[in-house]
């Protein structure tokens, strides 16, 4: 199974989310896309409108953060429990602006984790170094530690999934070489597996890889032992999104 998961940030009104999950629903009706999971992920506030947009499209609902408990008082926040009685399958947890900007720790997205596994739906955990890790060496060691924080040995893998997203890649144009993010996806599986106490649960944990994709180069990326993609700004248009398709449907099956 391959992966494209659109994260539609908080750049698209509630109106343009609808039309653009109309047009990725158009796109698949009309063409097929073997063998490839495609998920949305747009605000939380556009989740219903899009919600009922993409039933029985095949096209899963995503949402782009959990609380990590269900009921709090937690003025703000948005409960895994709600986002499954909205009929999200997915939630991406930790990435990076969350971590950069709304100060999430290892150790919250660890919770978070956990609080969407709970509901059966699909954490996409985000990890990546900063571009200064980077270069003093310490990327490995970055994601090792990222990764291993994420969960522990109660952990329900089936639904894990990680995304690969070096900070210095997003948004900037200049997507990781290919055989960067290989090695990086190897260091992720193997501190999984340790972490878990199963190393054969490490090794078929989907990993994507997300920063700077787009219909150019999406196919790098979507090839064993990477499994997919997080797009952020190509995913964010039409044209955008029918260039990443269309770039998927003819890449060979595996
Ligand atoms: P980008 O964003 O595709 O615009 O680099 C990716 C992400 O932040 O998930």
């Amino acid at each position: 199974m391959r992966y494209l998961v659109a994260n539609w940030k908080m750049k698209l009104t509630i109106a343009e989310s609808m039309a653009l999950a109309r047009a990725v629903r158009e796109f698949v009706e009309r063409h097929d896309t073997p063998d490839l999971h495609i998920a949305l992920c747009p605000s939380h506030a556009a989740l219903s409108e899009v919600g009922k947009i993409l039933a029985t499209s095949g096209i899963a609902l995503g949402a782009q953060d959990a609380a990590h408990v269900d009921r709090a008082s937690l003025t703000g926040a948005t409960s895994p429990l709600h986002l499954a009685e909205l009929g999200v399958k997915e939630v991406i947890i930790g990435h990076s602006e969350r971590r950069a900007i709304f100060g999430e720790t290892d150790e919250l997205v660890h919770h978070k984790a956990k609080a969407v596994l709970a509901h059966g739906l699909t954490a996409i955990i985000c990890v990546g170094e900063r571009k200064e890790e980077r270069d003093r060496g310490e990327a490995e060691t970055v994601v090792r530690r990222q990764a291993r924080a994420a969960v522990d040995a109660g952990t329900p893998w089936e639904k894990l999934c990680i995304a690969y997203e070096p900070v210095w890649a997003i948004g900037t144009g200049t997507p990781v070489r290919r055989e960067d993010a290989v090695a990086q996806a190897d260091a992720i599986r193997d501190e999984l597996g340790k972490a878990l106490g199963n190393k054969d649960a490490g090794a078929r944990i989907p990993v994507l890889y997300g920063g700077s994709v787009d219909g150019d180069n999406v196919r790098l990326f979507t090839q064993a032992p990477l499994n997919g993609t997080l797009v952020g700004t190509a995913s964010q248009s039409k044209e955008g999104m029918y260039a990443l398709l269309l770039a998927l449907r003819t890449l060979p099956q595996e």
